[in-house]
């Protein structure tokens, strides 16, 4: 007998030919399009998800979980799978020296305002605790009501891990000592082996779920500094531009922008200043 999903004129599970309407799926509904080698791990991912779960194809899930609601559950697996969240705590950490010393004059020159911060595209955490240690380190009387720590994610994966706030061995493996015994609660028993940060660190952060490419933003807007980095990587250019127009548009004049070290904007909008390679100020 034929597994259910297999007529005469469906494709073999699993194959090529099953996927495509996982591609059209994501191009045409999530906005998203990967390159060749990014689509061959999503579709081993997706299939060894959904094996565990017991499809028998993606035709079959795209049949009986994408089709009938098309935002839910389904598409949201798809975007927690496609999307690559590598980070790590303190990366490219001359962009949080910067940060702390942007923070610091802003509260002199106007100490009753907030600063507020944005760290776009947070992944599970590691960039907005880091901000946040580097600010314990440098304001006295650090509080949520002098500075405003916001962090947004697409995946819901990544933003449920970052507010467990629960890292392993290798996750911190690049944090100091110092800051180890200062910022994170070893765990016991059967946690023993994971890294916790502390309440008053992990109270300082504010998570959103954001699609970038979303209108509106559910965030205030009105940034000092925003941080948007190694996101828009996987955007095609005309999304990038329509991305830094936004977070333009969200930052306050004099305010910043830091994007990831790695990424090369070919035009940047009217409105921002190139500072350093990957720093940007918007015009006073
Ligand atoms: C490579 S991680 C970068 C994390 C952190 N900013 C850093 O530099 O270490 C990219 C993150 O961007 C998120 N992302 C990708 N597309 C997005 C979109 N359209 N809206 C919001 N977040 C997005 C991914 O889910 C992922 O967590």
């Amino acid at each position: 007998m034929l597994p259910e999903n297999l007529g005469p004129s469906s494709p073999e599970p699993w194959s090529e030919h099953d996927f495509a309407p996982i591609i059209l799926f994501l191009r045409t509904q999530i906005g998203i399009t990967l390159e060749p080698h990014r689509m061959g791990l999503l579709q081993a991912r997706l299939r060894s998800r959904l094996q565990s779960q017991g499809f028998a194809s993606f035709t079959q899930f795209h049949e009986r979980i994408l089709k009938p609601d098309p935002t839910g559950p389904g598409m949201q697996l798809l975007i927690d799978l496609s999307t690559v969240n590598h980070t790590a705590f303190f990366r490219e950490p001359a962009h949080f020296t910067f940060m702390a010393e942007r923070v610091s004059t802003f509260l002199k020159e106007a100490p009753n305002v907030p600063v507020r911060i944005w760290s776009a595209g947070c992944s599970s955490g590691q960039e907005p605790y880091s901000m946040a240690m580097v600010l314990a380190e440098t304001l006295p009387a650090l509080s949520p009501q002098r500075v405003e720590i916001w962090a947004s994610d697409l995946s819901l994966e990544m933003l449920n891990a970052a507010a467990r706030a629960i890292y392993n061995a290798r996750d911190v493996q690049g944090v100091s000592p110092a800051r180890l015994r200062r910022y994170f609660l070893l765990g016991k028993g059967p946690r023993e082996g994971s890294y916790r940060i502390v309440p008053e660190i992990r109270d300082l952060v504010k998570f959103r779920h954001v699609d970038l490419r979303s209108n509106p933003w559910p965030l205030p807007g009105d940034f000092h500094i925003i941080f948007c980095r190694n996101v828009s990587i996987y955007f095609a250019d005309e999304e990038r531009m329509a991305l830094l127009n936004r977070l333009a548009q969200q930052l306050r004049p004099g305010g910043w922008l830091a994007m990831g070290n790695g990424e090369i904007l070919p035009t940047i909008p009217s409105s921002l200043r190139k500072h350093s390679p990957s720093i940007y100020r918007k015009e006073s």
